[in-house]
């Protein structure tokens, strides 16, 4: 894998903004869900490292159980709006309050699908936290309750975010030039 450094085009958010903002939004997210019994659902993979944040940022005690969702088909980088669920919960959620925790919505296709096989469930409520929002490329709406930062209509890698698979251990969110980055053989 190249260097990430030859193909960084511009840090959008560093490891200190991140952690200001994943504290606001740990306490905003226990306060309101203070005397509840929250269940966190983490989106795998991209929603590895924000969720453990987060976690880290509550003080009310939620369960927590994951899911993975990969879309697939064409576009390796925009969504391509095919979603997979390789991964269910294990957690029964009838009649719970659930929040579900991801790095990233796009075209919101991802969001819409596991909100809609969610809701057949009979949650008590089903709310979303996403860590960036890529408002200006949403094909299907999907309503966001809790928003990290919104960010441009850019490639972006970084706490948790892959490309190409790689570069998701890094604390920072950058932009990719494209023009300078070499897909791995
Ligand atoms: C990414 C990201 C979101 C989705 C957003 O997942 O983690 O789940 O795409 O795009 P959308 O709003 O257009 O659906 P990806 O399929 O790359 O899997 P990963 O989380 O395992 O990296």
């Amino acid at each position: 894998m190249q260097d990430y450094h030859e193909f960084l085009d511009e840090i959008l958010m560093d490891e200190q903004a991140i952690e200001k903002r994943v504290s606001e939004l740990g306490a905003q997210i226990s306060k309101d869900y203070d005397g509840k019994n929250l269940l966190v659902v983490c989106l795998l993979r991209g929603g590895i490292t924000f969720t453990a944040d987060l976690l880290r940022h509550m003080s009310i005690d939620p369960e927590v159980d994951c899911m993975s969702l990969s879309s697939y088909g064409v576009g390796r980088y925009a969504s391509s709006g095919n979603v997979r669920v390789n991964l269910d919960l294990r957690t029964n959620i009838e009649g719970r309050h659930v929040l579900l925790v991801e790095d990233i919505v796009d075209s919101g296709r991802t969001l819409a699908h596991v909100l809609n096989m969610l809701r057949t469930r009979d949650p008590a409520s089903l709310r979303v936290c996403v860590l960036l929002d890529k408002k200006m490329r949403r094909e299907v709406p999907v309503q966001v309750d809790y928003v990290g930062f919104d960010v441009p209509d850019k490639y972006v890698f970084g706490y948790g975010i892959d490309i190409d698979e790689h570069c998701r251990y890094l604390p920072f969110i950058a932009t990719v030039d494209l023009k300078k980055y070499r897909k791995p053989e």
